[in-house]
């Protein structure tokens, strides 16, 4: 009874504490405030860097209104976009004051695009320099650029975390904009073959899904390509039971039409849509993180992210250690309890403790009549796979207990210090 009672508030303390701890800002919220960000804060979701932004400390975001962004986007592909937003983001903190108060008036910041290994030289800067009548200017750092850009406004402070402030035109380097889409000579096929996934590649091939992937690629794409080990796995479905139609939603399931480098993946909340989401299913799944390690997972089974195959702005790819699967194709029955899984949280996720039962040799499926033709949507041996649902609750709560521990000795310590 103590336990019915305790639970809602150690929920609340547990989403409090990781809310407090993910971080201190979100710049998303922050330029959501003014509509002529709009652009600006799109891209920044698109590309993944308002995720950098949100986990570093120490940030100046110079940002541009829509027509300002618009003009200098334009239609270049995202992957030039993201060099050119992350060109506007500096590792350091300037306000209002400190930008007036440049020793010697003039000074380099490195950016985030300094960070990427393609800026050569002072490439990846940006040259602040206190002009006259008290304007201030940004160009970029390489030799011959002109400070054509300046200083309009202040949007949003947080000593010395983050600040956000307005610049008239963008910062262009040399080349930034001609740059070509690193995906546009990649092979999809060939990659995930050499990183160990060949039946996966076999399947996406045979299925004709290369060129859905290949003509997404550049607008956005991630790839959960399962491992040649994660076929052989006990409890996976013989897609030669599956209708085409169920094969195609299978492969469909381990992509998704985003861009989604790690750091993003590991800080998504709520689900993800995958290209197999459609109006007849959801076909998505939950992220959760312990520590490096990215589980995804389906509410039949879960998969470990084994490798990161590619990171090429807009397209991943990852290696995974199993199937997934989508609960709209292989739930046990049509009773979809939801079993939220807390994104984020950090469960080991024992997934190889209870050992399957292998599907060819003793089918657990129980009318024991179908003689061989199994029907094609219930492989039950690979739903017994999923224990998650009952211990990922123990988990949570366990960890739900540790974070009131903590909470209640930090506040110790720091009423200790205090007095
Ligand atoms: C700045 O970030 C740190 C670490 O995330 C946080 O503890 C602090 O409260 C933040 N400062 C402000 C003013 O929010
Ligand atoms: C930041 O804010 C946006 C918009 O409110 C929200 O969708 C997103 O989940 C937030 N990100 C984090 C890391 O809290
Ligand atoms: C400012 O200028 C002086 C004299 O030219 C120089 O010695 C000093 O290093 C400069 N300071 C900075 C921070 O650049
Ligand atoms: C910034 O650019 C101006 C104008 O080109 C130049 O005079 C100044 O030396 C540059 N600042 C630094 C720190 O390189
Ligand atoms: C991509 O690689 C695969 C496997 O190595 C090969 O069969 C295919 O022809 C390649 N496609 C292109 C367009 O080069």
């Amino acid at each position: 009874m103590a336990k019915a009672n305790l639970l809602p508030v150690l929920l609340l303390l547990l989403s409090l504490s990781a809310a407090v701890s993910v971080s201190a800002h979100n710049i998303t919220d922050i330029l959501a405030a003014d509509p002529d960000y709009s652009q600006f804060n799109d891209f920044l979701s698109q590309t993944g860097l308002a995720d950098e932004i949100n986990t570093r400390q120490t940030i100046t975001v110079l940002v541009l209104n829509n027509a300002a962004f618009s003009a200098a986007a334009g239609s270049h592909p995202l992957s030039v976009v993201k060099n050119l937003l992350s060109l506007h983001i500096l590792l350091d903190y300037f306000d209002n004051t400190k930008l007036h108060q440049i020793t010697n008036g003039t000074t380099l910041s490195t950016t985030l695009y300094q960070t990427t290994g393609t800026a050569h030289g002072n490439v990846g800067s940006v040259n602040i320099t206190d002009l006259k009548g008290g304007k201030v200017g940004f160009g970029s750092a390489a030799p011959g650029s002109k400070l054509d850009s300046t200083y309009t406004k202040s949007v949003k402070q947080i000593p010395y975390n983050i600040s956000v402030i307005e610049i008239s035109a963008p910062i262009i380097a040399p080349g930034i904009l001609t740059a070509p889409p690193p995906s546009a000579d990649v092979n999809i096929t060939a990659l995930i073959e050499k990183a160990g996934c060949k039946t996966f590649a076999n399947l996406i091939a045979s299925n004709g899904l290369v060129k859905t992937f290949q003509s997404t690629a550049d607008k956005g794409l991630t790839i959960f390509a399962p491992n040649d080990e994660a076929f052989k796995a006990k409890g996976v479905p013989d897609l030669k039971k599956l209708t085409n139609a169920e094969v195609v939603s299978l492969l469909q399931y381990h992509a998704a039409a985003k861009y989604l480098p790690i750091g993003s993946l590991k800080t998504t909340k709520g689900s993800v849509a995958t290209l197999a989401s459609n109006g007849a299913g959801k076909f998505d799944f939950t992220v959760s993180v312990a520590g490096d390690s990215v589980t995804l997972h389906t509410g039949v089974d879960s998969s470990r992210i084994a490798d990161t195959v590619l990171d090429s702005t807009p397209l991943s790819i990852y290696s995974v250690d199993s199937v997934l699967l989508p609960s709209e194709l292989f739930a046990k029955s049509p009773s979809p309890a939801p079993a939220p899984e807390p994104a984020s949280a950090p469960s080991p996720s024992p997934r190889l403790a209870p050992s399957p039962s292998p599907l060819p040799a003793s089918p657990p499926a129980p009318a024991g009549e179908a003689p061989g033709g199994a029907p094609a949507d219930a492989p039950s041996a690979a739903a017994e796979r999923s224990t998650s649902g009952k211990s990922d609750g123990v988990h949570v709560k366990a960890s739900a207990v540790f974070t009131v521990t903590v909470t209640a000795l930090s506040a110790f310590v720091i009423s200790a210090v205090l007095s």
